[in-house]
């Protein structure tokens, strides 16, 4: 079966994760994914959070599936001939190295534009133009400029990040979402165009809500929010909602059976109006369907502590999946608090592909998360990460088309590792 974007090739020049992501999401569909790895030093991932000694990392096989890998100086003279080669091969460039980086290589986007006026090149960067543009950025940077650690947290606590990459992995998956519109708009135009996201705004966009708080707050208090109901005025700015929902729909993290010893013994539980009759059946509070101030949303909105309160006591004589097996089918949504641990142990997302078990020439098998977006017409088969260089020779000769001698040159120049790793 055709893959959907087979005859892509991509000049990966991405490192780290929120480059690779984006990247391996191409692979995955299809495209032919050219990683481009300093000679001896490659993506400095490769041999960071080391769990195996000598092997590549965890954090860069996740990250670099469906990818081959060619060792390249893009600062020898040699090396960026080689460069510029792949560039006029390439439908895609993609990057995220630091504001500068490439231009100092000489790979300004004027540049590569001329070298291939197809060419789609992508870029990742902390920040958009303007007074923080030369910063270089990671993930906690971006969560807390893009907004979103102001408002994730405790309100009595300081703010804090998540564990969901959203400034890596997040930016990783709009700058593939700009990458195939513009590969679409190209089959039109026959043009290519450069393609920017910044990690703030991937943020803010994910971060999207709270900004609509912040602009409700001039209208008064946000009701849906636990401290209305506690009586603790509001401030100037979108506060920490703690595990409030973020819509319409009050929900809280509750504890199931088990949470004095399980610190994952809890279960996410949302009181929506649709159901508020059933939940008050299954909790033991039948009255509560039509007492005064608990029989309409508005009215509970100030009791939420008193209503979560009694639904937990309910909750903690059940385990967590016993409250969903009890609520799903009367349409109360709920959701077990799952660990990584047991989600690396749920066959059922195996079935599907959402997670796969990969085998690694340096590691072994390992468990890898697979592509979270199912195309009937393009199914995703996940295939190991490379080693660094592996296919250094296999590109120069079937994707550039050098032959023997010039391949000697450009190995005697040190524009490229070692050539016989294939
Ligand atoms: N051959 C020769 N030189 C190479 C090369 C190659 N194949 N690949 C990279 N380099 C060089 C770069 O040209 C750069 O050199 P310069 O500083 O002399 O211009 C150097 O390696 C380092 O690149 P840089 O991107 O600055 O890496 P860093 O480790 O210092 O910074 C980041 C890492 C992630 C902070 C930075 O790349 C960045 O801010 N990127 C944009 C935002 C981003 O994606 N952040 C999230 C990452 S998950």
């Amino acid at each position: 079966m055709m893959k959907a974007l087979e005859g892509v090739k991509v000049l990966d020049f991405t490192h780290v994760q929120s480059g690779p992501t984006c990247t391996q999401i191409l692979g995955w569909f299809g495209a032919d994914v050219i990683k481009v790895e300093r000679p001896g030093v490659g993506d400095a991932t490769r041999k960071q959070l080391i769990d195996k000694p000598g092997a590549d990392s965890l954090y860069f096989t996740m990250l670099n599936h469906n990818k081959r890998s060619i060792e390249l100086n893009s600062k020898n003279e040699t090396g960026k001939e080689v460069l510029t080669r792949l560039i006029k091969e390439c439908d895609v460039l993609v990057e995220n190295f630091a504001p500068g980086a490439l231009d100092r290589m000489g790979f300004s986007w004027e540049r590569v534009h001329e070298i291939n006026p197809r060419i789609i090149m992508a870029s990742i960067k902390g920040f958009g133009p303007g007074k923080y543009e030369d910063c270089k950025v990671y993930e906690n940077v971006a969560q807390c400029a893009g907004g979103s650690a102001s408002t994730t947290g405790f309100l009595d606590g300081p703010p804090l990040v998540t564990g969901a990459q959203i400034g890596d992995s997040g930016t990783g998956l709009h700058l593939c979402l700009g990458i195939v519109t513009a590969l679409f708009h190209r089959e039109k135009s026959g043009e290519g165009q450069r393609v920017s996201v910044a990690m703030q705004d991937s943020v803010l966009n994910l971060a999207r809500v709270k900004m609509r708080d912040q602009q409700r707050l001039d209208a008064g208090p946000l009701k849906e929010y636990s401290q209305f109901g506690e009586g603790i005025p509001f401030g100037e700015a979108t506060p920490r909602a703690g595990n409030d929902s973020g819509g319409g729909q009050p929900g809280r993290i509750l504890k199931c059976k088990g949470w004095e010893t399980d610190p994952n013994a809890y279960t996410y539980f949302i009181i929506q109006a649709a159901v508020w009759e059933k939940v008050c059946d299954l909790i033991g509070e039948p009255n509560w369907k039509t007492d005064d101030g608990f029989a309409s949303p508005s009215e509970r909105l100030d009791k939420l502590n008193q209503i979560f309160e009694r639904i937990e006591a309910w909750t903690m004589t059940k385990t967590k999946f016993e409250v969903m097996d009890l609520c799903n089918p009367l349409d109360i949504p709920v959701g077990p608090i799952l660990s990584m641990k047991e989600i690396a142990e749920d066959e059922g997302l195996y079935d599907t592909g959402t997670l796969v078990k990969v085998d690694h020439p340096e590691r072994g098998e390992y468990i890898s998360v697979g592509c979270p977006i199912k195309l009937s017409a393009s199914p995703v088969d996940v295939t190991r990460s490379p080693l660094l260089g592996e296919h250094t020779l296999e590109i120069l000769k079937d994707v550039l088309h050098y032959d023997d001698s010039e391949i000697n040159n450009i190995v005697s120049s040190g524009a490229v590792g070692e050539v016989n790793k294939s």
